[in-house]
């Protein structure tokens, strides 16, 4: 990385904690952090009025938004909203990111991550790095109702989807064994794996550490907001393809991975979690929205962070972050945001009347 991006980025850094001082003292007054190179930022989209609206991740159109809509409708508590909609996406093969058919560890595994947070109570749930159980969102709600924890692991966690009658399976499908077997076959030319014969012409994969056809660090994120002001959000995840056994990331992790407060609103991310777990992310996100930033602008504000303690080895030549990132916002008052680090993607939103996928800017948009 060059020491002049390397500069820029820690002057960033400095411009950012001055400005974020001033809006504390100074809330509501406009943002005058110095930006990126990226566009600027869009205006929060507000609804009419509050709740219901329901907010996600790109995976979570139309079927978990729809689904958590359809559910508000009917009086059901947000968070229980929520996990019914992403129930729907942890079901989908097609999915890799999430629940059955999400890529496994590097032993061919799959370990999923996923945790729920209750916006008026500030309660809880969570479970990480749990096999053959294929809603980990649908544990996470039980863990923060039926035990006096927030968080359970591994084969702790799966005694506990046990006790609570979930079916075992086999979470990994011929697809997702597929890809995992192709990647143990090309990743390295000094081991004892080798590519079948016919497949060997085929186009050599790139497995750098970003998202791709193959690789993911894709997740599901779902947030609601009830007529009534409350909100309950949830994240789940196969977490990040390949990973050493016992990898947890930062979807289970209350504050990385998601977070909600009625009194403010909720965010939750996806994309690289040791990025999320290193800089506290959703509840930095959801703390600069209480001190007055706009939805959209507090997911900026927290990817240059990001972006500027990210160590030299997962920078571009130019200082741009490797990996991306993305956060999904929603406020109290309706309105919502979103941003990530590298690919302008988008943020699913139902407003009531029907769910789209809105767009969303970069921080180092990818150039294509
Ligand atoms: N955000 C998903 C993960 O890193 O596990």
């Amino acid at each position: 990385m060059s020491n002049t991006r390397r500069d820029f980025l820690r002057g960033a850094v400095s411009a950012t904690a001055l400005g974020c001082a001033a809006t504390i003292t100074a809330m509501g007054q406009q943002d005058n952090t110095e930006k990126s190179r990226s566009a600027a930022p869009t205006q929060a989209k507000a609804t009419a009025g509050r709740g219901p609206v329901v907010i996600g991740s790109v995976n979570a159109h139309p079927a978990a938004c729809d689904k958590a809509m359809e559910l508000l409708r009917q009086n059901t508590h947000p968070v229980d909203a929520v996990v019914a909609g992403i129930n729907l996406v942890e079901d989908d093969p097609k999915d890799h990111s999430v629940g059955y058919g999400g890529l496994p560890n590097e032993e061919g595994v799959v370990q999923l991550d996923s945790a729920v947070m209750d916006g008026k109570t500030g309660k809880a749930g969570a479970v990480a790095a749990l096999e053959r159980i294929k809603n980990p969102s649908s544990v996470a709600i039980l863990v923060m109702r039926r035990t006096d924890h927030v968080l359970l692991v591994g084969e702790g966690a799966l005694r506990f989807a046990r006790a609570h009658g979930f079916e075992e399976m086999n979470l990994l499908t011929p697809e997702a064994r597929r890809i995992w077997l192709e990647w143990k076959e090309t990743h390295s030319d000094k081991d004892d794996w080798i590519r079948p014969e016919a497949d060997k012409a085929a186009k050599k994969t790139s497995w750098r550490r970003v998202d791709g056809e193959n690789f993911t660090t894709g997740t599901i994120h779902v947030a609601a907001l009830t007529a009534g002001g409350d909100i309950g959000c949830c994240t789940s995840t196969s977490g990040l393809s390949y990973k050493l056994p016992g990898r947890v990331g930062d979807s289970p992790i209350i504050g990385a991975g998601l977070y909600c407060d009625n009194e403010v609103g909720s965010c939750g991310s996806t994309g690289r979690g040791e990025a999320n777990l290193q800089n506290c992310s959703s509840f930095l996100v959801v703390e600069l929205m209480r001190q007055g930033r706009a939805p959209e602008e507090a997911c900026l504000e927290v990817l240059r962070r990001v972006a500027a303690k990210a160590e030299p080895r997962l920078l571009e030549d130019d200082g741009a972050p490797l990996f991306d990132l993305r956060f999904y916002a929603l406020r109290k008052d309706g309105s919502y945001g979103a941003a990530g680090m590298r690919k302008e993607g988008g943020i699913a939103v139902h407003d009531g009347t029907e769910c789209k996928v809105i767009k969303a800017p970069a921080l180092y948009p990818t150039k294509s």
